[in-house]
């Protein structure tokens, strides 16, 4: 008989041999924890189908702070939940909104913490697009009217730094977003304040647990004249091109798991930090499965955020971050 030419598994004959030559390590400093906070006092509702995660009033979210900042994970995404909205998303961008609230609360117990906003109107609006809607002239047909919309989510980008915010992060997909914010934030004093550019977002079903959450679901059509086709490719090309060049510090991919050659793809194309999104729906799959006794959590959630990783993400947006942290710590 012959010898194998090449003995692959030598590498991999104990675990401290694999650990040398690992090449992808995932570590708290990969997360940003995303929160969802909403008016009143003593709320705190688990999203039903997002087990774990909570609509947080502002006197709660300080223990939820608390838990972030004890897992070493070093940034949260914050999401309002308003208790009014109007056909212009008036309450995304009133100085006393309540992500401007939660963002000055958060600074106030945890200087440190890195928190990013997320700068969209469709939590806000009561149609649940992400900009204002005019009607076509000639069809009469409702849209989202870009340009104009463009000035609202200046005011919300502004009134977030003003409130403390670290990151800015436009999450609309109106087309000149960035430039638009980073003007603004300039011409408001706040030019060292990044953006994190939702650059490259599908038109997905993945965000549905998201949209129950966040009370954002569209009361009519849906999101695919603004959000990216599913099936392109090299459209993410020009839409990060376009970001890179009005002046993004980060680009975003999302949603995360079915996109990964897309992931890879921006690593390859651009030197700025690449951020990968795993969105409600694929947190909610994992949970589903897991209390079904189907999968293991643990593993599986480790296996995908490394995967993620893998795939070019220097950072991860992750409704497991804090489990995930407590997992790589070895608890
Ligand atoms: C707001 C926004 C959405 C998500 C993040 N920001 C929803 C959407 O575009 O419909 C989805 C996040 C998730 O599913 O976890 N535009």
């Amino acid at each position: 008989m012959s010898y194998p030419i090449t003995r692959h598994r030598r590498l991999r004959r104990t675990s401290a041999l694999r650990s040398l030559v690992r090449e992808t390590q995932l570590t708290v400093n990969d997360f940003i924890y995303p929160l969802f906070v909403t008016h009143g006092t003593g709320v705190k509702e688990e999203i039903p189908s997002m087990p774990g995660v909570y609509h947080l009033s502002l006197d709660l979210l300080k223990a939820q702070i608390d838990a972030v900042v004890a897992s070493g994970v070093q940034a949260v995404l914050v999401f309002g939940v308003p208790d009014s909205k109007d056909a212009a998303g008036t309450s995304a961008y009133d100085e006393k909104g309540i992500v401007q609230q939660a963002i000055r609360a958060i600074k106030g117990w945890a200087p440190g913490l890195v928190v990013v906003a997320d700068t969209c109107l469709c939590q806000f609006t009561d149609h649940g697009h992400c900009g204002l809607i005019h009607h076509d002239k000639h069809t009469g047909v409702a849209e989202v009217d870009n340009d104009p919309s463009l000035e609202l989510l200046v005011r919300a980008a502004v009134s977030q730094a003003e409130a403390g915010a670290d990151i800015i992060a436009p999450s609309n997909m109106m087309d000149g977003f960035v430039a638009a914010i980073r003007d603004g934030l300039d011409a408001a004093g706040y030019e060292m304040i990044p953006i994190m550019s939702y650059s490259v977002k599908y038109a997905s079903a993945f965000y549905g647990p998201f949209r129950d959450a966040a009370h954002s679901t569209p009361q009519f059509g849906d999101r695919k004249t603004y959000q990216m086709d599913p099936a392109n490719a090299r459209e993410a090309l020009r839409e990060a091109e376009s970001d890179v060049v009005e002046g993004a510090d980060m680009l975003m991919v999302k949603p995360a798991l079915a996109y990964l050659d897309i992931l890879r793809m921006l690593k390859e194309h651009f030197d700025l930090p690449v951020v990968a999104y795993n969105v409600s729906a694929e947190y909610s799959m994992v949970k589903a499965a897991a209390s079904n006794g189907w999968i293991d959590e643990r593993a599986v959630v480790l296996e995908t955020l490394t995967g993620m990783k893998r795939a070019g993400a220097d950072l991860i947006i992750t409704y497991h971050a804090l489990d995930a942290a407590r997992w790589l710590r070895g608890e």
